[in-house]
Order: C-alpha cells, then structure tokens, then sequence
C-alpha cells in the first residue's frame, strides 16, 4: 500500500454497492473504510482522522447531514462528499453550504466519482498551497518590497541592511530584471537618508553630452540652449542617495570627474568655476562585469575601487527557482487586485512546473510581464499549461519529451540524463510526503540512509531542502 494513501470513510447503507465502490476505491490506492449507518461513522470518526469522507445524505436514524456535521466539527479539513438520490439536489445544495466539497446523484458510474474525489483533491491541495505562499508574503521582510525567502535572497536582505546603515558606495551588479533599482531604493529607504531624496539618473539613456550637465547641473550660457541655471541630479540628492544606474556606459571624461566626487565630494557645475560641496551617498549599478572592462582598459581601475566599496550581487531568478511560486504569488495578488472588479486567479500545478523550470533570461521583470498577460487573459479562475507563453508550452514539452525517455536524434549524454532522471523522482518523493524523508525513502522503496547520501552528494542539503 502506498504510504501516502488518502484514508477514506465510505458511508452507506446499501451493502452491495456500498462494498463495490470500497473495492474499486481501493485499487485506485485509497485506504478505505465503511460504515453502514451514521451512527456507526460517526464513532469511526471518533477515533481516527479521515481525509475523505463519502456519505449517502439518506441513511435510516441518524442521517447524512449529521455524519457531514460530525465529520467537519472535528476535521474542518475533510474533504466531504455527499450521495444523493435522484431529485434531491436542493439537499445537496445545502450540505455544500454546510462545507461539504460536493455531491454526486445516484446512480453513477465510478469514474464520475473518483473524477470528483480528485478534483476535491487537487482543490484543497490548491487551497493549502496558496495560504502558505499567502502566509510567507505576509510574513514581515526586513527589506520591503524585495520578495524571496531562498537562501540568497536571505542573505541578500541582510547584506542590504547592513549597507543602509552606513554610507558608503555600493555596486550593485546583476543581470537585466534581476532588481537592482529595488535594491538601490531598498538601500535608501532603510538607510538614515530616507527623509531625504533618492535621485536616479540612468547613464545610459541620456546622450554623452547631455550627462555631464545632468549630472552637475548648468550654468547659463554654459552651451547652446543652456537659458538658465540648473541644478545637477547631484545636488538635488544632496543628503539623500543618488542611484547610477548603467554606470559602465560612463565616457573616460566622465568618470574621471566622478571619481573627484567620489574622493572629494565637491564638482562644479558646467561653464562655472564655482565649486559645490555635497554629502550625497552613491549607489551605482550595473549589468556588465566591470572588473573585465577595467582589466580591457574600458573603466578606470581607480573608479571601479570607489565605487566597489561594497559590491551587491543579485542573483539571476534561474538561480533561484524556489523564490518562483513565491514571486508568482505576489504578482498574482497584486495585479488580481488592480482589476476592476478584483479578480482572484491560482495557477495550477503542472503550470507552475513549467514556470520553475523556466530559465528567464529577463529575469523578475519578464516573469512579472508573464503574470501579467496570464491575468489578462485569464478572467476568472486557474491558469494551466495551455496559458503559458508558447515558448514555456514549447520547453515544457521538450521536457516531456525526457521523460518519455526517448533517445534523441543527437545522442544523449547517459549518466547525466540518468542522475536527472533520479533528481526528478526524489523531488516528487520529497515532495509528495512533505520532506519527510523517512516516508520519501519508503515511498522510492530505499533506506534512509541512502537517501540521506545521495542527497548529500547532490549537495542537497537540509537547508537547501527547507528553503
Ligand atoms: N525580489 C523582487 N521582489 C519583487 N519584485 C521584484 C524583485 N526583483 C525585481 N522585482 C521587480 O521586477 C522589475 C524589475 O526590477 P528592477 O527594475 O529593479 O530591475 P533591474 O535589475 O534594475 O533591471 P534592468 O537591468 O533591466 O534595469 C520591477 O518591477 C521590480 O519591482
Ligand atoms: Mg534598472
């Protein structure tokens, strides 16, 4: 017997169809019981907690409502289902209203019944599912707004606070989409400059020779079309934080007169001689690996250990998949919630396989544009693989594809589509019996002890498997 079996109590009082359905029930790997009156189901409840419980409304003495009542005032978790006669729906309706998940009429062809015992199934699954993703967003971040409980989103969030504190430079690097500009404006709201402004200036969008009055401001007359005065993004952060973001993009002129306000933290203005004093802290981003640029001779050595002080590494989302539901979640919420009216939509298991296993090379932002166009299209109700974007349905059916086991045309590499193959069925044995590797061991009929050390030379280990 499976050891994850679902126990069902099946209560009825016709003996023949009663003892058939157990039966066939029992081959689908249910671990079912039966009771032949109410009385004698609700001393079986008494004593054990049933996932399942299958009653027929009409029983002699005590009835099918009062087993549905006993059955969910001691297991508000059961999922009930009820047996109706013929023309009985309204009583049906009422025992849903009850809590009973639903009803099947007599008579009925097995497979209706276990199709409703399954689709219970999954919805209660889908229910717990979602008030755990509900319960870990609500859980308080210390960086707000950052989501990720993975384990490098957990030391990311203390790296970040730790650098709010103080003020010093910050570089942070990380692929397109990976958060850098959240994590700049994390820094600054949790910084004690938060009173002040966080100003961003994007050194890649603004041509070459606009960026140097943008960034020290202008005088008058300064250049052509220069009618006044103005402020640089520099002195507008004063006190404040000011955020560059591409900074690799910088011209040599440019970063050397960064540099200056880096060391000296004064500049002046453009066509002045005056020199400004400010207390600005810096956090600079960027996409590109400026260690490479400064050993081609693209990026000034001196600049690059200014602004390197402390360097922040934003993991790619590929790096990270167990943050996937959780981020999925988020935008599920948040743009459900921008509808009019508000829509509430759940994303279906296989579906969300197919987002973990996606490799998102635009990383948070294009996952949030998926999430977005899925809502979309998606009134009301649950998303599933047909919803994805044809290039996730087109990866997941490669994916299928491995797990027919077909050799490719190509070839295959044997021990890592066999190591693959392992890792895949240990996931699911983890998986299904809710990390407990006792029952996962059982459940891949191996001790756990081996278990435990094929893990550990997967270099999983139980940190990796809690988070
Ligand atoms: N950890 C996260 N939690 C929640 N939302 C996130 C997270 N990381 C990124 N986002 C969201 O993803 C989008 C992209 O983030 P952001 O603009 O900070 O990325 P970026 O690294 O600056 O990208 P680019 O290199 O393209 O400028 C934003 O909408 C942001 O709110
Ligand atoms: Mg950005």
């Amino acid at each position: 017997m499976p050891e994850n079996a679902k126990h069902l109590l099946l209560v009825d009082d016709e003996a023949a169809l009663r003892e058939a359905i157990a039966e066939r029930l029992a081959e689908q790997g249910f671990t079912v019981e039966q009771a032949a009156s109410g009385e004698a189901a609700i001393a079986r409840l008494a004593d054990f907690a049933f996932d399942i419980i299958i009653t027929d409304l009409r029983l002699p003495g005590v009835d099918g409502r009062a087993v549905l009542d006993a059955a969910l005032a001691r297991y508000p978790d059961i999922i009930a289902i009820i047996i109706t006669g013929f023309g009985t729906v309204k009583d049906a309706v009422d025992a849903i209203k009850q809590g009973a998940a639903d009803f099947i009429t007599k008579p009925f062809q097995f497979d209706a019944l276990l199709h409703v015992i399954h689709s219970a199934l999954e919805q209660r699954r889908l229910r717990a599912e979602n008030a755990y993703l509900r319960s870990q967003l609500q859980e308080r971040y210390r960086i707000d707004g950052l989501i990720g409980r993975s384990r490098v989103m957990r030391d990311l969030c203390q790296l970040l606070e730790t650098v709010a504190a103080t003020s010093s430079t910050v570089l942070i690097n990380g692929e397109t989409g990976t958060g850098k500009e959240l994590a700049a404006r994390a820094i600054h709201h949790n910084s004690p400059r938060r009173n002040n402004r966080f100003v961003a200036l994007n050194c890649s969008a603004i041509p070459e020779t606009l960026l140097e009055a943008e960034l020290f401001g202008h005088v008058r007359g300064a250049f052509t079309g220069a009618v006044a005065n103005r402020q640089g993004r520099l002195e507008q952060a004063h006190k404040g934080t000011l955020f560059l973001d591409e900074v690799g993009t910088m011209s040599p002129g440019l970063q050397a007169k960064l540099l200056r306000v880096l060391q000296e933290r004064e500049f002046e203005r453009v066509g002045d001689g005056h020199t400004i004093k400010v207390d600005v802290r810096v956090v600079a981003a960027t996409h590109s690996d400026l260690h490479k640029m400064v050993a081609e001779g693209s990026f000034r050595e001196d600049l690059y250990y200014r602004l390197n002080v402390i360097p922040v590494k934003l993991p790619p989302l590929r790096e990270r998949r167990d943050d996937i539901p959780l981020l999925i979640q988020h935008f599920l919420q948040k743009l459900g919630a921008e509808q009019v009216p508000p829509r509430s939509v759940t994303v279906s298991q296989q579906a969300m396989r197919h987002l973990m296993a996606y490799d998102w090379p635009g990383n948070v932002r294009q996952l949030e544009n998926v999430v977005e166009r899925m809502v979309l299209l998606r009134a009301e109700g649950m998303i599933d693989v047909d919803d994805l974007p044809a290039r996730m349905q087109k990866a997941a059916r490669a994916n299928d594809k491995a797990q027919a086991l077909e050799l490719p045309e190509d070839g295959i590499d044997l021990r890592d589509a066999v190591e693959q193959f392992e890792n895949k069925l240990i996931l699911q044995a983890l998986e299904r019996t809710g990390w407990n590797k006792n029952r996962a061991a059982a459940v891949l009929r191996m001790n756990r002890t081996t278990l435990v050390e094929k893990l550990k030379k997967k270099n999983l280990t139980d940190e990796q498997l809690a988070s």
